[in-house]
C-alpha cells in the first residue's frame, strides 16, 4: 500500500498558501483492506474512506469511465493495479494533477519528489488553468470548477483548448445534465471568492451562462462599458466590502430589477436556499425606495419596515439593505446608517405597552392596536427624519 498527498492540498502548498483539509489517495489497496485496517467507508459514488484516528479522506486510486452522459453516470474502476499517472490523468486541471508521496519510511529522498506528469508546476508558474486529459469531460461539475477558481486565483487564464472543450461539452448539453443543487452549490462558492466577476466571464466565454442562468446571459453587456456601474463590478464590490452570499447574490441579480418575475425563476430553477431567496427579492423590489431613504416621510419608512418583517427578522433586513445599496459607490452607504438608526429608533418604541393599552381603550377593536404601534413608531422616527 502506498499513500499519497494528492490535489488541493498540493497545489495550495506550491502556492504558499494555507493547506486546510488534505486528500490522500492510496494505491494498492481494495475496499476490504481498507476497512480491515480500520478505515471506514464513505461517500457513495467514489470509494473514499475516513482514516481511523485523524478522519482524513482517504480515496482508493482509480480510473473512471463514463456509463451513461451525465453527472451520475459514473462507473468505476479501482483496482490494487492502478499507477498513480493514471488516477492524476482523469482529474480535472493540471495543477490539481500533483502528488506527493507520503513518507513511508522506505526512501525519504523519494519521498519528497512531487509526482507531476501533466505539467501542474509550469501552469502553475504560467498561471493557467488546463485541463488534463479528454477525461475532463466526463464531469461537467468541472466547468463549474474552472469557474471558481477563476474568481479564487484571479491572476490565472483558462487554456484555450480547455475553454474549446469546455464550450463542446456545453453544445453536448452536459450541462444541462446538472441538478441545481450542484450548480447552486459551485456558483454559491464562486461569489464567496476574492473576485466573483470572473467566474461569470469564464461562464459566459464557456456557454454555460445561457444554459444556467439564461436571465443573466440575455441582458450581458459585452461592450464594456463604463457608463454605468456594470454588473460585474457591482458583485466585485460586495465581495470586497465582504458581503454575505446572499447580498453578493442579489447584487448578480441587480440588473433584473425591474423584472422580479425572471429573478424569481433563476432563483426557483436553481433552487437558491429560502433565506437567500427573499433577500435578493425583496432588495429588488425595495431597490428604489431604499436608495432614496433619505428623502422619505416616516410613513414609509415605517411602512418598508412593516413591508419586509423588519421588526421581527432585523438582520436579515440588515442584509436586505446592503443588496438593495449594492450600487452605491460610497461604502458603507449613508443609507444604510440612516435606516439602520431609524431602526433602532422604531424597535425602542414600547410596543408591548401600547398594545395592552391600546388593547384595554379599544376592546373591540383589535385591529387599532398595530395602527398605534405604527403610529407610535412614526412618531419616534419623526423627529430625524422632518
Ligand atoms: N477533482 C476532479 N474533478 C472534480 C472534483 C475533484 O478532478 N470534479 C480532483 C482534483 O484533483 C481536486 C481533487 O479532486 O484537486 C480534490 O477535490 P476538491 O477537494 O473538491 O477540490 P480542491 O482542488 O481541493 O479545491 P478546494 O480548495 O476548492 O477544495
Amino acid at each position: 500500500m502506498k499513500i499519497y498527498r494528492v490535489g488541493g492540498a498540493v497545489r495550495d502548498a506550491l502556492l504558499g498558501l494555507p493547506v486546510k483539509d488534505i486528500d490522500y489517495l492510496v494505491l494498492g489497496s481494495t475496499p476490504e483492506q481498507m476497512v480491515a485496517a480500520g478505515f471506514t467507508p464513505v461517500g457513495k459514488d467514489f470509494p473514499v474512506f475516513l482514516h481511523p484516528k485523524t478522519q482524513a479522506e482517504y480515496a482508493l486510486a482509480r480510473t473512471e469511465r463514463k456509463s451513461a452522459p451525465g453527472y451520475h453516470g459514473f462507473v468505476f474502476h479501482c483496482a490494487p493495479d492502478v499507477t498513480i499517472e493514471q488516477d492524476l490523468q482523469r482529474r480535472d486541471l493540471t495543477i490539481n494533477a500533483m502528488a506527493i508521496a507520503e513518507d513511508t519510511g522506505e526512501s525519504d529522498a523519494l519521498n519528497s519528489v512531487i509526482i507531476d506528469p501533466f505539467g501542474g508546476q509550469k501552469d502553475l508558474a504560467e498561471k493557467i488553468f488546463r485541463h488534463v486529459s479528454a477525461a475532463f469531460s466526463e464531469d461537467p461539475v468541472r466547468i463549474l470548477r474552472v469557474a471558481r477558481f477563476a474568481a479564487r486565483f484571479n491572476e490565472f487564464t483558462v487554456a484555450p483548448e480547455t475553454i474549446h472543450l469546455m464550450r463542446a461539452m456545453v453544445t453536448a448539453g452536459e450541462v444541462d445534465a446538472l441538478v441545481p443543487e450542484r450548480v447552486w452549490q459551485e456558483i454559491a462558492r464562486g461569489l464567496m471568492e476574492a473576485q466573483p466577476s470572473r467566474m461569470m466571464l469564464v461562464l459566459r466565454e464557456s456557454g454555460t451562462l445561457a444554459r444556467i442562468m439564461p436571465e443573466l446571459d440575455a441582458i450581458w453587456d459585452d461592450s464594456g462599458s463604463e457608463s454605468e456601474l456594470g454588473m460585474l463590478q457591482i458583485v466585485d464590490n460586495t465581495a470586497q466590502r465582504g458581503l454575505s452570499l446572499a447580498v453578493r447574490w442579489a447584487a448578480l441579480l441587480s440588473d433584473l430589477a425591474g423584472t422580479a418575475n425572471l429573478a424569481q425563476q433563476l432563483c426557483a430553477r436553481l433552487k437558491v436556499p429560502t433565506e437567500v431567496r427573499d433577500i435578493t427579492l425583496m432588495a429588488l423590489r425595495e431597490q428604489t425606495q431604499i436608495e432614496l431613504a433619505i428623502t422619505l416621510t416616516a410613513e414609509a419608512i415605517v411602512q418598508l419596515f412593516e413591508r419586509c418583517d423588519a421588526f421581527r427578522r432585523p438582520a436579515r433586513f440588515i442584509e436586505m439593505l446592503q443588496a438593495a445599496l449594492c450600487r452605491q459607490v460610497t461604502w458603507p452607504a449613508p443609507q444604510l446608517a440612516y435606516l439602520e438608526h431609524a431602526l433602532a429608533t422604531a424597535q425602542a418604541v414600547p410596543s408591548g405597552q401600547i398594545a395592552q393599552a391600546t388593547a384595554q381603550l379599544f376592546p373591540k377593536q383589535p385591529q387599532q392596536i398595530a395602527s398605534a404601534i405604527a403610529a407610535a413608531r412614526v412618531d419616534a422616527i419623526r423627529y430625524f427624519t422632518d
